[in-house]
């Protein structure tokens, strides 16, 4: 299984910021959404095969509570209401994983927010996919 790195700030952002006012992030930055629900951040990854894929979301979220968004993959929910902790600081980034099912080639993989906090700092999505087999039987 390969696994792909891919930055917040080279995703799709809507209603969110590309900074870097804080620190220990990966690559150029983090994106800071707005404060409200409706905020996202989608990445397109691609797959080699389709199968579970790891993805690996790391964020921070220095409010002391959590915040809250909906993971979707190519429009559909995969994570509903899924909870992003609280970090020590917004210098402290915390990952977190879920799996989900990927088809092969492009995927879209989007983070919601759903509270009035928005999302959490978002650094990068890090996908762990199938494999493409070796052999194809046909
Ligand atoms: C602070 C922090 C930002 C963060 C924001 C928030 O302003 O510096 O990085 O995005 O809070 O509440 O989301």
């Amino acid at each position: 299984a390969a696994t792909v790195r891919y930055e917040a700030e080279n995703a799709t952002n809507v209603q969110g910021a590309v900074e870097a006012d804080h620190t220990g992030f990966s690559g150029t930055g983090f994106v800071n959404s707005a404060n409200a629900a409706g905020p996202y951040t989608e990445w397109t990854v691609n797959a080699p095969a389709a199968g579970t894929a790891t993805l690996a979301l790391r964020y921070a979220n220095g409010t002391g509570s959590a915040r809250v968004a909906d993971v979707s993959v190519n429009g559909a929910v995969v994570s509903a209401g899924r909870s992003f902790g609280a970090t020590a600081n917004w210098d402290t980034w915390a990952t977190s994983t879920l799996t989900a099912t990927l088809r092969a080639g492009d995927n879209t993989i989007r983070v919601t927010a759903t509270s009035a906090g928005g999302n959490p700092n978002l650094d990068y999505l890090e996908a762990t996919t199938a494999d493409a087999p070796a052999t194809e039987y046909q």
